[in-house]
């Protein structure tokens, strides 16, 4: 009985795993498999190694115990170069072999296939703390949810706008740095089936680090498309002159939805339909499931009315403490924002 709150609270914590996919274990690509299968090899190698080595250490205890009345010093030893030879020679070999495999996949994983004419590009940027997502191709920016089509390679090209991040979604790929320097890292990753994956930043940056959090959802190529297209259509402006006006001045000076905006925070265009808000702040209405967060224009309400609470150390200025931004004004830009989804 003792146990009960321990298993409710593991269920509890296994629940939350329900919709995206976090697990290195559980690939859902070609990336994702061939690392699984360099995790498999190099466990299955140090076992067989543990194995080895235990049943020698104990056959040795056993068979070299000292017995009753055995008071004499033993033989002493002072070295075997044929033995010495096995045991250098042998990890030796381990090392080579799992080298050899190891740095072909990272190379193989690190390839740059944005000149692939059946591969999609698109350009990552690592931000404190979201992630902005461009595909060049297409002449679409978006952020927070990368949208990709099934079965096809996904050409990454990977940059940091501030300090260091790592792209890292365990079922698909990972992880690679977003680099500080300016260089631009190369990866690809493709989803084999239809699914919402979760993605990590995997390297500390800041105070908000475990919550730099983004999301690969894979669709059919008819869906991405569609998808595409919808962020390329005009979007609608807020009725209210009065709160189109702040929305303009204050929101699109950073942000941008549609054609209209700058490019410092996060493009908000369809961020309606998004997984989550803040990358934290999960959608209800996006997974259909009243359970699984709440609606999207809750979830905008909570961010703006104070955006360090959810979110500490992130750069967006407080809308009612730096910005003078009303309740009313707040809410009637949820809503405006909430309604700005995309059918895919
Ligand atoms: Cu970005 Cu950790």
């Amino acid at each position: 009985k003792r146990l009960l709150p321990l298993f409710a609270g593991m269920a509890l914590l296994l629940s939350a795993c329900g919709r995206e996919d976090l697990s290195a274990l559980r690939p859902q690509g070609p990336v994702a498999e061939g690392q699984l299968g360099l995790i498999k090899l190099s466990i299955s190698i140090m076992v067989v190694v543990m194995l080895i080595v235990f049943g020698i250490a104990g056959y040795v205890w056993v068979k070299f115990r000292r017995k009753p009345g055995q008071n004499e010093m033993p033989k002493q030893v002072e070295g075997n170069f044929k033995l010495e030879v096995i045991w250098t020679a042998i990890p030796l070999l381990l090392v080579i072999v799992l080298a050899v495999v190891t740095v072909q996949k990272v190379f193989a994983y690190a390839e740059d296939y944005s000149n692939d004419k059946n591969a999609v590009k698109v350009k990552v940027t690592s931000h404190l703390f979201w992630w902005e997502f461009s595909y060049p191709d297409y002449g679409i920016t978006t952020a927070q949810d990368m949208i990709i089509p099934t079965g096809k390679k996904i050409a990454l090209e990977l940059k940091t706008a501030d300090v260091l991040h790592s792209f890292w979604v365990p079922s698909l790929a990972g992880k690679t740095d977003t680099n500080t320097d300016g260089t631009v890292n190369n990866a690809w990753l493709e989803a084999s089936k239809e699914g919402v994956y979760l993605g990590k930043c995997a390297e500390l940056c800041g105070p908000s680090h475990a919550y730099m959090e983004f999301k690969v959802k894979a669709v059919s190529q008819e869906s991405f498309d569609k998808w595409a297209q919808a962020m390329k259509a005009p979007v609608q402006t807020i009725e209210d002159p009065a709160v189109a006006e702040v929305f303009k001045s204050q929101c699109l000076s950073c942000h941008a939805i549609g054609d209209q905006g700058g490019p410092l925070g996060p493009n908000l265009t369809g961020i309606g339909s998004r997984e989550t808000v803040a990358s934290i702040l999960h959608n209800s209405e996006a997974s259909g499931k009243p359970s699984d967060g709440k609606p999207v224009k809750d979830n905008l309400v909570q961010w703006l009315s104070d955006p360090q609470a959810v979110k500490p150390g992130n750069k967006m200025p407080d809308p009612k403490k730096d910005l003078g931004l009303s309740d009313a004004q707040i809410e009637a830009i949820a809503d405006y924002l909430a309604n700005s989804k995309l059918s895919y």
